[in-house]
């Protein structure tokens, strides 16, 4: 029996079973299916004390040959990528699987030319145009480590991310469009660099025709460069678990870690997951809405898809720009056959009304994904009814940047669906509930901690430079486990409904922070003694941040002293972290040894006003009708 696609219920129910009882055969048939310089020695290693995993160890490979090479005899005139750009005037651009290989190989030279070898870190900060995802399977190509960094983050972000990676180059545009907005892009990393040392190399892609600043010895143009380079680059033979890539992604401190996922388990468990839950057929037109910047663009536009051999639209934009059809538009314009997408974009265009959906047929429109937070329940109708035309299966993909790829999803109208539930496990992958004591919960229709008790593929390694921190933060609070943080429930059938986080961790519009890494930010404003940041539930964004600030002095001209935090947090984050409401306390509800009682302002931030629960053990009770009084 072959496991390698799933297309019935029973085929999963089969999958999923032989995956239990045999994990190494069940994926060792999978990886069969790639091309491998050398065949592995042992396909698992696994000691999630140490932790200590590895796939397919003594293997050899390169992940490029798997997602071009080996495609260009039968697929090499197929499209791959269909980039459109932000401004809909513009042209779009078409690259089949044999010129992505060409401009791959070119930019893999270049990036040798430069003195890039294999094991370097390269920091990749680039707007979503097609060089970025050339940029990162270059980088793949010649062994380079890549780490990209989102364009949202601001100058300090990219050089703590820098920094911690040691990189010695970065991969950057001039400029950006980003809807009716040209911003900079270079001139960040040039702010960035004045506190690196490691970095050697600039390469600067064409974007937006900016003039920009030039450092002799250190930066060069890409399109000069390529001048000066041939096609042909030889793939670097790397070992199944040398590290592919670096992703950095918030926790509870604050600051941020870099998950680092290897070459050979990422492969076999991206291309396996893309293929069977969106059951792609050879004639599919993707669509992931993700930036590549995030995990979702890594796993499911730079890696899953290419190695699918798929056809897939890649789109600069934003979703209401020129006006909130675009998606739609772009949907029609490419025939998309499989779209995915965040619940807050749904939300947001939901917002925006159905007389920017109408205009557009979408009948192409075969599967429609979503990822990133729970979707509720009436997104979840508005996107079945109103994109997928009642006929399109959705799949609510549950899944983390240490995951590497998508642990908890129905699968495309084969295994059923049912609103606000990501569903079953995939095969290979084995979920528990805990109680907060640690106590495995066996029964169905309960909540509890979202753990895995057996490795996949596409786990994460470690975090770059400190192994010890992984252990800390995903293997030791419960003995033996894979902690998610996040909390899920089982229903009567089996099927998990992911809760949310239940560590200090709130995903804003899918993005993810770390309560602690914000405050720290406001706390570098000036006349800020102190604050407290929780999530609140926020309909479009999912969470919001609301942040309760100590100042000083009393606040003289609030308006003013919110601008100059939101200032502070945009330069320590970036614009993606904004808090949407700040409030001025005399002082934050503590206990007696000096913790900030967040239950308490989070009922405050949820407008649970009666339900602040027992405030004894507080230091100063008083506080907190203050607190209640000045609630936004
Ligand atoms: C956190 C991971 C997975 C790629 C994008 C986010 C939340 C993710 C779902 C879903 C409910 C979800 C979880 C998770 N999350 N997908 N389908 N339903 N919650 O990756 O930035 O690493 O964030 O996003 O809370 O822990 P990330």
């Amino acid at each position: 029996m072959t496991f390698d696609r799933i297309r019935t219920q029973q085929d999963y129910t089969d999958a999923h079973a032989k995956s239990v009882s045999d994990p190494e055969g069940f994926w060792a048939a999978q990886a069969e299916t790639f091309t491998w310089r050398k065949t592995w020695d042992t396909t698992l290693v696994w000691d999630f004390e140490k932790p200590d995993i590895q796939w397919f160890a003594g293997g050899k490979l390169n992940i490029t040959e798997n997602c071009l090479d080996r495609h260009l005899e039968k697929r090499g005139n197929k499209l791959a990528l269909i980039w459109e750009p932000n401004d809909p005037k513009e042209r779009f651009v078409r690259l089949t699987y044999r010129e992505l290989h060409d401009r791959v190989c070119r930019y893999a030279n270049v990036l040798k030319r430069n003195g890039i070898k294999k094991g370097d870190r390269v920091a990749v900060y680039m707007p979503m145009v097609p060089e970025l995802m050339i940029a990162v399977l270059a980088c793949a190509r010649i062994g380079a480590i890549h780490s990209v960094v989102f364009c949202g983050f601001s100058a300090q972000s990219l050089a703590d991310r820098i920094n911690d990676a040691g990189a010695v180059a970065v991969l950057c545009s001039d400029g950006m469009f980003r809807g009716a907005k040209e911003m900079p892009v270079k001139s960040v990393v040039d702010e960035a660099l004045e506190q690196c040392t490691t970095v050697r190399r600039v390469i600067v892609t064409e974007r937006v025709r900016w003039a920009v600043n030039m450092v002799a010895g250190r930066d060069v143009w890409l399109h000069e460069e390529l001048t000066q380079v041939g096609a042909d680059c030889p793939a670097e033979v790397m070992d199944a678990e040398d590290p592919l890539f670096i992703l950095y992604t918030s926790g509870s401190t604050g600051k941020p870690k870099g998950v680092v996922h290897t070459c050979g388990g990422y492969m076999v468990y991206t291309d396996y997951s893309f293929r069977n839950v969106f059951q792609v057929e050879e004639s599919d037109v993707f669509f992931c809405t993700a930036d590549l910047g995030w995990i979702t663009g890594h796993s499911y536009m730079a890696y899953g898809p290419t190695l699918a051999g798929a056809t897939q639209v890649m789109f600069e934009g934003v979703p209401t720009f020129p006006d909130p059809g675009r998606f739609w538009q772009i949907v029609d314009k490419h025939g998309v056959t499989i779209f995915y997408t965040a619940p807050t974009a749904i939300r947001s265009l939901m917002a925006c009304g159905i007389d920017h959906v109408l205009p557009y047929s979408l009948h192409s429109l075969r599967v429609l994904g979503s990822v990133g937070e729970p979707i509720n329940e009436e997104a979840w109708h508005w996107y079945k009814t109103h994109i997928g035309k009642g006929k399109c299966p959705i799949v609510d993909t549950w899944w983390q940047t240490e995951t590497g790829g998508i642990l908890i999803s129905s699968i495309a109208g084969v295994t059923d669906e049912k609103p606000s539930h990501a569903a079953y496990p995939l095969p290979g992958i084995q979920p528990v509930l805990l109680t907060a004591e640690g106590k495995e919960i066996t029964e169905n229709e309960v909540e509890g901690l979202l753990c895995m008790k057996f490795p996949w593929p596409s786990i994460l390694r470690t975090t770059w430079g400190d192994h010890e921190r992984c252990r800390q933060t995903y293997f030791s609070s419960y003995t033996g486990m894979y902690f998610s943080g996040d909390g899920a429930k089982r229903d009567a059938e089996g099927r998990y409904r992911i809760i949310g986080r239940v560590d200090d961790v709130i995903n804003v519009s899918g993005h993810r922070f770390g309560t602690a890494e914000i405050e720290s930010a406001i706390n570098t404003a000036k006349g800020v003694v102190e604050s407290a940041v929780v999530g609140y539930p926020h309909d479009i964004k999912g969470q919001g941040i609301y942040a309760f600030v100590v100042t000083e002095k009393p606040v003289e001209d609030p308006e003013d002293m919110r601008g100059s935090i939101i200032e502070s947090v945009v330069a320590s984050i970036g614009r993606i972290a904004k808090p949407d409401k700040i409030q001025f306390v005399s002082g934050l509800p503590k206990t007696r040894s000096g913790k900030i009682m967040r239950r308490i302002l989070r009922k405050v931030a949820e407008n649970e006003l009666n339900a602040l629960g027992d405030t004894s053990t507080l230091l100063d009770p008083a506080v907190v009708d203050e607190i209640k009084g000045g609630k936004l």
